[in-house]
C-alpha cells in the first residue's frame, strides 16, 4: 500500500512533534554551542566573535528579552552577580517604553532566539545614541537583531520549529554561562573566574542531558498530573527563572493554568491557592535548598502533591515529595539547564496525554514580530 509522504514528517525525523525532536536534539545542540568556547586547559571561556578585552570598560549590564528568553536573561543576571558584575534583566516590552539610564559603561545584551521579536528590537533601538554598547545573543544568523547590535554571539542551537522554546533555552543559558565567564575575565583583569569544575561540568552537560532523556522518569509524573486545575512551579536563585520557564512551557502547550514563583514568595500570597488540587514542582539547584525545602513542607502541610527536581546526591526532600525527578550532580551554574530538561519532558508528556496541538499552540506564534 502506498504511504503518503508527509513533508512535515521528514522534518520531524520520526518524532511525533517538532518539540519532542528539539528536546531530544539538546545533547547535539549543546555540543555545538560549547564547541571551541571552553578552554579547560587554562580555565577560560573563549567566544570567537568577541576580541579579547572587548568589555574591560563595562560597568553595568542590562539584559533585555521576552518569554523564555527573558527567563534565560534572569538566569544570567544571577550568574553575573555571582561574578561581581552589576546586571539586571528587563522585559524588553517594559524597557523599550521606559529605558533606565544608560551610558558608555553600559552593555545591553538582547537575548532572542529569533532575533526578530519586536519588543526586543525596540528595546535595543531605545538605547541607540546613549553611548551604551549592544550585543545580540541569538540563534538566527543575519536576523534583524544581529544587524542592529554592535556585537553578536550565536547560541548555535540549530533551527527551532516548535513554537514552545526548548533547546534554544538550554543553548541560551550555556552561551550565557560562557559569556558571563568572558565578561568576568575582561572586567576583572583577565583572571579566569571559572573554577575548573564549571568548564568540566559544561563539557559533560550534553551527556548529562542525554541521561535525563534516556531515563525519561518524567513520564510517570506526566501521567500522574496532567488533569489538575492549576500547577505551581517554585525555585530560588537560578531555580526561580527555571520555575518561571517550567510554568510557561506547561501552560503554553497543555492550556492548563500554571504559575512560577520564587519559592520565597509563596507565604506572601500564593500559598492561599495551594490545596490538594495544585501539584507543586519544586526545583533544587544546590543553593538555598534548605529554604526551598522549607517551602515544600509548607505546601505539603496543605496536602499539595509535590514533585521535586533534585540532584542525585540531594536526599533531604525525599520524604516530602511524591516524586523526585533526578538530575546528575553538576556545577551550580549548569544545574538549572538540567532541571529545565526534566520540566520540558513533563510539559510535553502532559500535553501529549491531553492530545494538544503541541507544535502550534492556539493563539501563539514562533516569533512575535509585532509589539
Ligand atoms: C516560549 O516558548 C515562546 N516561544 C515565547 O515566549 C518566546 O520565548 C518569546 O516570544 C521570545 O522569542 P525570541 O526568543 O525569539 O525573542
Amino acid at each position: 500500500e502506498t504511504v503518503e509522504w508527509d513533508p512535515n514528517d521528514a522534518g520531524k525525523g520520526g518524532y511525533d512533534h517538532y518539540m519532542l525532536k528539539e528536546i531530544y536534539e539538546q545533547p547535539t545542540a549543546l555540543r555545538q554551542t560549547i564547541r571551541g568556547r571552553s578552554n579547560q586547559l587554562d580555565g577560560r571561556a573563549e567566544l570567537e566573535e568577541l576580541p579579547p578585552g572587548a568589555f574591560s570598560d563595562v560597568e553595568s549590564i542590562h539584559l533585555v528579552a521576552m518569554g523564555t528568553s527573558y527567563h534565560a536573561a534572569m538566569y544570567a543576571q544571577t550568574l553575573l552577580a555571582d561574578r561581581g558584575i552589576t546586571a539586571q534583566a528587563f522585559l524588553s516590552g517594559e524597557y523599550g517604553s521606559n529605558p533606565p539610564p544608560t551610558d558608555d559603561g553600559t552593555l545591553v545584551i538582547a537575548v532572542s532566539q529569533s532575533g526578530e521579536t519586536a519588543d526586543t528590537l525596540s528595546a535595543i533601538r531605545s538605547v541607540q545614541g546613549t553611548g551604551a554598547r549592544t550585543l545580540a545573543l541569538t540563534n538566527v544568523v543575519g536576523s534583524t537583531l544581529t544587524r542592529e547590535c554592535e556585537d553578536t554571539v550565536y547560541i548555535r542551537a540549530g533551527p527551532e520549529i516548535g513554537v514552545a522554546a526548548t533547546k534554544s533555552f538550554s543553548a541560551q543559558v550555556a552561551t550565557l554561562i560562557l559569556l558571563s565567564e568572558r565578561l568576568s575575565q575582561d572586567i576583572h583583569g583577565g583572571t579566569p573566574a571559572a573554577t575548573g569544575d564549571l568548564l568540566e561540568s559544561l563539557a559533560v552537560l550534553p551527556d548529562d542531558v542525554q541521561r535525563i532523556l534516556d531515563e525519561s522518569t518524567a513520564k510517570s509524573v506526566a501521567q500522574a498530573y496532567h488533569d489538575s486545575e492549576s500547577y505551581f512551579f517554585i525555585g530560588r536563585d537560578i531555580g526561580h527563572p527555571v520555575a518561571l520557564e517550567g510554568a510557561l512551557k506547561f501552560k503554553e502547550i497543555t492550556y492548563d493554568h500554571a504559575e512560577g514563583f520564587s519559592a520565597a514568595e509563596l507565604k506572601h500570597g500564593p500559598l492561599a491557592l495551594v490545596t490538594e488540587q495544585t501539584p507543586v514542582f519544586a526545583i533544587f539547584t544546590g543553593r538555598n535548598d534548605t529554604k526551598t525545602l522549607h517551602n515544600v513542607k509548607e505546601v505539603r502541610a496543605r496536602d499539595a502533591p509535590v514533585v521535586a527536581v533534585a540532584a542525585d546526591g540531594y536526599h533531604e526532600v525525599d520524604d516530602y515529595a511524591d516524586h523526585v525527578l533526578r538530575i546528575p550532580d553538576t556545577h551550580h551554574d549548569v544545574s538549572g539547564i538540567l532541571a529545565n530538561v526534566q520540566l520540558q519532558l513533563v510539559s510535553y508528556l502532559a500535553a501529549d496525554e491531553l492530545s494538544r496541538p503541541i507544535d502550534k499552540p492556539r493563539n501563539l506564534a514562533k516569533s512575535v514580530t509585532v509589539e
